[in-house]
């Protein structure tokens, strides 16, 4: 795995990056282990990661489904599906679980329910 790969795969996935993606959470859960139909994108193999987001981004993966997806690939390079995959799966990185946990960005109420300031685009 390229050095730096996962940092770059926890930006995309929990920030966004720098407005190549959208954080996953809105759609995938807080936990990203899916939310209603959307599936569940934690713990996949890394392959299986790669293969769906190319798969959607050159249109061999379609339906009304994969459309909301759509925005979500268009930006992306190999090497950021690569990256993206890399942290979605646990195997490749230590602590596995509270990673996962929103970002306090996505999750304002629980911050202010904690006593913490409301920061915006903090990292
Ligand atoms: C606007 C909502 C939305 C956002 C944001 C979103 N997804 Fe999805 N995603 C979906 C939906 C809906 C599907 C199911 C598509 C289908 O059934 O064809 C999906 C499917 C997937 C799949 C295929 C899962 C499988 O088991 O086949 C992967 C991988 C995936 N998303 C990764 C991501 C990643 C990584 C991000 C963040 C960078 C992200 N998604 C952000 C809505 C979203």
């Amino acid at each position: 795995m390229p050095v730096g790969s996962i940092a770059k795969g926890k930006a995309l996935v929990t920030g966004g990056g720098s407005g190549q993606t959208l954080p996953c959470a809105i759609c995938h859960g807080a936990t990203l282990k899916g939310l209603g139909e959307v599936p569940g994108i934690a713990g996949r193999p890394p392959i299986y990661t790669v293969r769906q987001l190319n798969d959607i981004q050159n249109g061999n993966r379609t339906g009304s489904l994969a459309e909301l997806m759509k925005a979500v690939v268009a930006k992306l390079t190999i090497e950021d599906m690569v990256a993206i995959a890399a942290y979605l799966d646990p195997s490749s990185r230590r602590p596995a679980a509270a990673e996962f946990a929103p970002s306090r960005k996505y999750s304002l109420g629980f911050a202010e329910a904690a006593g913490h300031s409301r920061t915006r685009g903090g990292r």
